[in-house]
């Protein structure tokens, strides 16, 4: 099994650069591994620390198509690694690098992954969302309320504005928020983030649903009467989110879950 005391020695910030602690890193690396059935790390090239700080080693292994998933037997590395480091890897949409971390890290199941969804949107959320025409996508920020009973989002929008005249046209959204490292602010090298794909249905003022939504959620603060000139509600239904969050790798799971509408 994993565990922290392996983590901290393959950590370079903590043992220093000196070529003994790489090598007390090694031995670290094939620890790490030692659940039963994985060959150790006794060979292979050490190509660095990832952002996590684990030393990564690279040890060629055959071309794989990217819906593979490795065996049980599976050589160990350390965290952080991907599969493309050591193979050449095909992707397409089916398989993208995504799905290839979820087939070969352990799910949580739906119910939990929308527990950690919930947890890291508590209020009204800052996200990016994305509209396309024309095959031009066009990227805005935009605040985003989820209702956690229904699993949709809403958010409020300026009529007239670019996103909601493609969203009239092409109904199809893709949303994303993140939290975590960023160089300026420093901390922990960590992120979480929730990525949706959906469609967005608009809500005009007329709706008898709009003025209750923007109470309900807390969408804005100002008159009704202004509220009613001034926006559009957006009605977000997701078919399927990625959740992200690299501390899952700690718990040997995907970093990468996704949940799906039924
Ligand atoms: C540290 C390098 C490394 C990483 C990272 C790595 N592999 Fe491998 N893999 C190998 C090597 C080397 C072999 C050939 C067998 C051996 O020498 O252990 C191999 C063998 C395989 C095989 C065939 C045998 C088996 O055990 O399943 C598959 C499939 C495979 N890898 C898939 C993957 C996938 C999928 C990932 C990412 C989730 C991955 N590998 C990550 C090095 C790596």
């Amino acid at each position: 099994m994993w565990n922290l005391r392996t983590a901290r020695l393959m950590r370079p910030a903590a043992i220093g650069w000196s070529i003994f602690a790489l090598l007390a890193a090694f031995p670290g690396a094939s620890r790490a591994a030692g659940e039963e059935g994985n060959k150790p790390a006794a060979e292979g090239r050490n190509v660095g620390p990832g952002e996590q700080g684990f030393v990564a080693v690279v040890v060629d292994g055959p071309p794989i198509k990217s819906d593979q998933i490795k065996s049980a037997n599976h050589r160990a590395y350390s965290r952080g690694m991907t599969c493309a480091e050591c193979h050449t890897s095909t992707f397409d949409f089916v398989s993208t690098a995504s799905v290839q971390w979820a087939n070969n890290f352990p799910q949580l199941t739906q119910d939990e992954i929308w527990t950690k969804v919930v947890a890291l949107l508590p209020g009204r959320e800052r996200f990016a969302l994305a509209s396309v025409r024309n095959n031009q996508p066009t990227a805005t920020t935009v605040d985003m309320v989820l209702d956690k009973e229904d699993r949709v989002f809403y958010v409020v929008s300026e009529v007239g504005t670019e996103k909601l005249l493609e969203i009239r046209e092409n109904p199809a959204i893709s949303a994303v928020r993140f939290e975590g490292w960023t160089v300026a602010e420093g901390g922990p090298k960590e992120w979480r983030s929730v990525q949706i794909k959906g469609t967005a249905e608009l809500i005009p003022s007329s709706d008898p649903r709009f003025y209750p939504a923007l109470v309900k959620y807390n969408l804005v603060r100002i008159s009704k009467e202004r509220a009613e000139r001034r926006f559009d509600l957006m009605r977000i239904t997701p078919t399927q989110i990625w959740y992200f969050d690299t501390t899952l790798s700690a718990e040997q799971k995907s970093p990468y879950q996704i949940w799906k509408r039924k």
